[in-house]
């Protein structure tokens, strides 16, 4: 196991475990080309988010700018800044969703999960996202929870969905 890159600027040892493992994954690609992106996926995996600090570990690691690490992840939507939930919900807003009632399931939830797109609930359990098109457009309105797709969702039944979980 290599350990040479490691700065750690952890609070905690399971914060210090995380960065380690990291910092191990660092060593490992650092050399490849485009490897970036894999790294990012991998730490955002390990520790659940990107906060500053950790951009800013990954970036002093890698020998580059902050700005080109915190670049990608606003590039990507499936990076994350912020801690997440157990669950992420992702309705889709994409056209023939949106003409056959996506906005009205984006209303019920924020009234059901008392939080607007783009947060977490307070118990940690869902990260409510809107999503551009999920591939499932003949049969809309859709959502997907995890990996899981829902078509034709009808707002009265997004509690029983939401109970599932
Ligand atoms: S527009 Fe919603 S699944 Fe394609």
């Amino acid at each position: 196991m290599k350990t040479e890159t490691v700065k750690c600027c952890c609070q905690n040892s399971e914060d210090g475990e995380k960065y380690q493992e990291i910092a191990n994954i660092i060593d490992l690609y650092k050399d490849k080309k485009g490897s970036l992106i894999q790294i990012l996926h991998l730490a955002q995996e390990i520790y659940g988010y990107l906060p500053l600090k950790l951009q800013k570990f990954i970036a002093a690691s890698l020998e580059i700018p902050l700005s080109e690490v915190s670049g990608v992840i606003t590039f990507y939507s499936f990076f994350s800044t912020k801690p997440r939930g157990e669950h992420t919900i992702r309705v889709c807003l994409g056209t023939a969703c949106y003409v056959r009632g996506g906005k009205k399931l984006i209303e019920r939830l924020q009234e059901i999960l008392k939080i607007q797109a783009g947060d977490t609930t307070n118990d940690g359990k869902f990260t409510f996202e809107i999503a551009r098109c999920i591939g499932a457009c003949g049969l809309a309105p859709a959502m997907m929870i995890d990996d899981v797709v829902y078509k034709q969702v009808n707002v009265n039944k997004l509690e029983s969905i939401l109970s599932k979980y």
